[in-house]
């Protein structure tokens, strides 16, 4: 098959080919108005403060069928008379997804992957150019040189949770950001090689093509080698964000000769970026796959220069590295299936205990983005993330009492202690554990959905830790390495209520991986895919997808509508409710008066979501544009 791609710049002849529905506004509610009775009748009455009735009227929805059925009968016709079709790429903001899309924060790294599927890639197959190209087009978070997880869901109802999450390296202890105080040393936590842990995305991607892919390796690595090499126009939004980390990429002479001018300045908006060093990488990857960055050339370049410049990285830490294919979370919310990751993230176990505590209350009587329902959303995280902090770490390494935690039983009880009007105070949750908790998160990571013609769907997030993750490039290899060692408790014991969290379950051992918050999901309903989701922004991860999650289900929102709510987060430490700037001053003061300390951001997470209807099964592509989000669309040529 052959087909054309369109350029992502080339804005108005794309959204020209794009079906009307994808250029007009979304409608409000996306499900029908009958919502599926809660697993446990024993909720808590809300009084609803919302209008009765937000489906569409029954002429309405009959007239849709009618179209409907007429569209579809032309695209029979349509199909048959191709023998053989050839498929386009088109790049939006938010699309119906019938043959096939990847969302994710970049357009080039979106329309790469888009192609794939168009080239007759399945779902994995575009992942992996995805995240492959992403390394090149995002560098402040898509990566060689970090980790994540790749949620997998075959057409077939199997699904896979490949986790390739960094692990520490053999000379690591629990002491290694100590200083002789006994203090962690804030520069060798976070900068140069010394958080950098053994990467796992090269061994994560060939994993995942291995079991599941169809086209072959060198075929997608080769638009992330093409980009590197010819070099692409520095977006707005990374222009925004090298000028960000310009300072400290600046202490690393390998970043500072791709990223910066001669003089420190960064690269502006516009400007051509070029990564030769990189595209020589690739290449071996392409060559050789994952064996070119473990054992061959790439480890033993990074090796040497984290041996040069104070790291820890030994061969063998590369050479031991393997990702592994884990049992997937899976749990349910209002009937609807939630799967998604066990630890070492800890994020699904956050999503699912925060999602059966909601059970118990009717969210759907209360208007999205309420303060009334942005309370239980808090009040239900804020008691999710003492169990993170007491319970979870790498499961190679520390018993975790999962099955408890995800259990119903479990939170009923948390839910109990919830007043719907008044907010609880974290001290009094975290009892003779109060100071459990919580470091700031940082602002990298990022996530994308794809979705096939076949219905096999992927839900990856991976990181770098925090945005340039180290901030080093590996000398030679073009390679931005990771902080992640960062994400272990790095000061045994001392937990704090500003944020620092000392429990062991998560502290540094050889070969562990540090806990994650990353939490890719798929949600199924009768079985059939419903939504595929997932987002960056550390621990306020689980958060922005349970924001995401309960606003299609709850709210029978169509997705971009949920994408677009403001999203709220609590951490347990510090006691804040932390509210985005969209959310209105009205909706902040009726917080504060139920008793919440807020705290505003500018923007939290970036949820690149693909939904399906349950209803005409047809699939909706929506990128979040808090960044610079884009689905790669594929359509069959006409
Ligand atoms: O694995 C984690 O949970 C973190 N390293 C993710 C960091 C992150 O998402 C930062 N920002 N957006």
């Amino acid at each position: 098959m052959s087909g054309r791609s369109a350029s992502p710049g080339s804005n108005r002849r794309q959204s020209e080919r794009l079906p009307p529905e994808a250029r007009t506004s979304t409608t409000k509610t996306w499900l029908g108005p009958d919502l599926p009775a809660p697993g446990d009748t024993s909720v808590h009455c809300l009084d609803s403060d919302r209008r009765p009735n937000r489906g569409f009227s029954a002429r309405a929805t009959a007239r849709r069928a009618l179209l409907q059925a007429l569209l579809s009968c032309c695209w029979i016709l349509l199909l048959t008379a191709c023998s053989t079709p050839v498929f386009d790429v088109v790049v939006a903001s938010s699309a119906p997804a019938t043959d096939g899309a990847v969302v994710c924060v970049e357009p080039l790294a979106a329309s790469a992957g888009a192609r794939v599927l168009a080239d007759g890639g399945n779902a994995i197959d575009a992942a992996v150019a995805t995240a492959l190209a992403l390394a090149v087009t995002w560098p402040e978070a898509g990566n060689l040189g970090g980790g994540g997880f790749m949620l997998v869901r075959l057409a077939d109802g199997t699904s896979s949770f490949v986790d390739y999450r960094e692990k520490a390296p053999n000379a690591a202890g629990p002491d290694l950001f100590l200083d002789e105080q006994g203090e962690v040393d804030p520069h060798h936590v976070r900068l140069g090689f010394r958080p950098v842990g053994v990467p796992g995305t090269v061994a994560g991607l060939a994993l995942v093509h291995d079991r599941f892919g169809r086209l072959p390796w060198a075929r997608l690595v080769q638009p992330a080698i093409q980009l590197a090499e010819a070099g692409f126009k520095v977006s707005p939004a990374l222009a925004t964000s090298i000028a960000s980390a310009a300072r400290e990429l600046a202490l690393c002479d390998r970043a500072r000769a791709v990223f910066l001018h001669p003089d420190g300045s960064p690269l502006e908006e516009g400007e051509r970026l070029r990564q030769v060093d990189l595209a020589w990488s690739l290449k071996r990857i392409a060559a050789m796959g994952r064996d070119a960055f473990y054992t061959g050339m790439i480890a033993r370049r990074i090796v040497a220069d984290s041996e040069k410049r104070g790291g820890i990285l030994q061969l063998e830490d590369f050479q031991a590295y393997e990702a592994v294919v884990r049992e997937p979370l899976s749990g349910t919310y209002r009937g609807y299936e939630v799967i998604a990751g066990p630890p070492p993230t800890g994020g699904g176990a956050i999503l699912l205990e925060s999602l059966n505590q909601l059970e118990q209350f009717e969210l759907g009587r209360l208007e999205p983005g309420s303060a009334r329902e942005l309370h239980l959303l808090g009040e239900v995280l804020r008691r999710a993330f003492l169990d993170r902090a007491l319970h979870l770490g790498d499961s190679d390494f520390v018993a975790v009492p999962l099955d408890r935690l995800v259990s119903k039983e479990h939170a009923l009880g948390l839910a109990a202690g919830i007043d719907p009007h008044r907010a609880s105070t974290s001290d009094s949750i975290a009892g003779d554990l109060a100071g459990t908790l919580l470091p700031a998160e940082s602002d990298s990571t990022t996530h994308f959905s794809v979705i096939d013609r076949d219905g096999n769907a992927v839900s990856n997030t991976y990181t770098l830790e925090e945005s340039w993750g180290a901030k080093v490039v590996a000398s030679g290899t073009g390679i931005v390495l990771n902080n992640e060692m960062h994400d272990f408790n790095v000061q045994p014991g001392v937990s704090s209520r500003a944020g620092r969290v000392g429990t062991a379950p998560n502290l540094i051992a050889p070969g562990k991986r540090m806990l994650s918050s990353m939490c890719p999901v798929i949600l199924t309903r009768d079985r059939q895919l419903f939504l595929v989701a997932g987002s960056p922004g550390g621990r306020t991860i689980p958060s922005t997808v349970l924001r995401v999650v309960t606003a299609v289900i709850d709210h029978r929102l169509h997705p971009a509508d949920a994408v677009r709510l403001a999203r709220v987060h609590h951490g347990l430490y510090p006691d804040l409710l932390s509210i985005e700037e969209r959310a209105s001053i009205a909706t902040v003061r009726s917080l504060e008066s139920m008793g919440h300390s807020i705290r505003r951001r500018r923007r939290q997470g970036d949820c690149h979501v693909i939904g399906r209807h349950p209803d005409t099964g047809r699939f909706i592509a929506v990128a979040d544009d808090r960044l610079a989000g884009a689905a790669g669309i594929v359509l069959q040529r006409d």
